[in-house]
């Protein structure tokens, strides 16, 4: 079988990453951009680090900052509204994972306006056309949703989050500056950072790893898990390091998929509003519980990442348990409670949550087969 490989057309990595944007914009011959980020945004200025180098070079945009956490379905009909209306040629992403997602799902619609009622790009949406070109700037590092062909929706009404699949929105350019992050409190940073370190460890577990995302997962755990509890304290390396770290994971599970802690995280968001990052990291190293039989000599290589030492004389079990302790000593470290019912879930709602996780696209790439009774055991046990 082939392997497929989508990436960014150009991406730049690492402090003063911005700067590129102005000759990006000019090689590319954009006339305007829709700036599409958030109120928080705009005003902690981190918005402005980009707007004043487009004003220093008389680039013409607008701003469309109306999108939330966990974008919903009528921010980007709103989206797609102000995109129409202003002119705009490109837009320029600035945020999370939810300004991303949301400048992808616009893009997607202008060129694509069957589905312009949203809900019809769930799963892989049979789309014709690329979207509207994306410049992608992160403001996270966690979601890598700069280099990704999945975003993610939620719709408000039926409680749920949605994923959608489509190579025709991975933005044409990512620009990766750890100076677009630290302006993260820690406990965003530590959750967006065990966002990414989920990204990495079930984009290497998941059925459809092969040798070359397994190269690069395995460099993002490595990175990660140096790098995360220094991001934390806002020291420059750290922040470098995650901000490098979690578009490696991008550029592996994007091509891949998922598994079932993306699975069981996504409901949690749509229910309670639980930051996307936490939702995963509570659930980790409970799902990684769940599958360590199905990994063969994974978690070997996993906790050598982490920087265990001696994976090498220690039994399977030993290898297993050492991957999951560094996942979870990780985890406390950085400040996450051990449990969901320290998060805000409620018992009386995991049935319904175990059934929303088996019906999610991530359910497919686990390693492990599972049943709803298994995923309520998880969630369980989580709780
Ligand atoms: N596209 C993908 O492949 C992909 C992958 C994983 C998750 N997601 C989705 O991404 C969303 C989560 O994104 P996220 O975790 O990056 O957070 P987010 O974009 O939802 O932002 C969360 C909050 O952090 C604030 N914030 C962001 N950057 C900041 C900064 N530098 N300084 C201060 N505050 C800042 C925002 O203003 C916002 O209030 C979820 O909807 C999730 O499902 C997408
Ligand atoms: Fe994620």
């Amino acid at each position: 079988m082939a392997n497929r490989l989508i990436l960014n057309e150009t991406s730049y990595h690492g402090k003063g990453a911005i700067q590129h944007i102005v000759h990006e914009v000019k090689s590319r011959s954009f006339t305007k951009a829709l700036i599409v980020t958030d109120k928080d945004l705009v005003r902690y200025q981190v918005v402005a680090k980009v707007t004043n180098l487009l004003d220093e070079a008389g680039l013409p945009y607008e701003i469309f900052d109306e999108v939330k956490a966990n974008p919903a379905v009528d921010v980007i009909k709103k989206g797609v509204e102000r995109f129409k209306a202003s002119g705009a040629d490109y837009m320029i992403a600035i945020g999370g994972g939810s300004p991303i997602d949301s400048a992808k799902g616009i893009g997607i619609i202008i060129n694509n306006p069957e589905f312009g009622d949203v809900l019809s790009l769930e799963g892989v949406a049979p789309t014709h056309q690329k979207c509207v070109p994306i410049i992608a700037v992160p403001t996270t590092a966690g979601t890598a949703a700069e280099v990704t062909i999945n975003y993610v929706i939620t719709d408000e009404e039926k409680k749920r989050k949605f994923v959608c699949v489509d190579v025709h929105d991975v933005p044409a350019v990512a620009v990766v500056d750890p100076d677009m992050m630290s302006s993260m409190p820690k406990g965003l940073t530590a959750a967006t950072g065990m966002d990414a370190l989920t990204h990495a460890i079930e984009g290497y577990i998941t059925k459809a790893a092969w040798e070359l995302t397994d190269a690069l997962h395995l460099k993002a755990i490595e990175i990660i898990s140096r790098s995360l509890r220094g991001a934390v304290e806002n020291d420059p390396a750290g922040r470098e390091g995650m901000a490098l770290g979690q578009y490696v994971a991008g550029m592996g599970f994007s091509n891949v998929g998922l598994g079932v802690v993306h699975s069981m995280a996504h409901p949690l968001s749509a229910y309670y509003d639980t930051p996307h990052g936490i939702a995963n990291a509570v659930l980790l190293p409970y799902v990684m519980e769940f599958n360590k039989e199905y990994t063969g000599e994974k978690y070997r290589e996993i906790a050598r990442a982490m920087g265990v030492k001696g994976v090498d004389e220690m039994t399977q079990e030993e290898y297993r348990n050492a991957a999951i302790q560094a996942v979870r000593q990780l985890s406390t470290d950085v400040g996450i409670p051990p449990k969901l019912s320290q998060i805000g879930v409620k018992e009386e709602d995991l049935p319904a949550l175990s059934i929303d996780a088996l019906n999610d696209v991530c359910t497919g790439g686990n390693p492990r087969d599972c049943t709803a009774e298994e995923i309520l055991e998880v969630y369980k046990i989580a709780f």
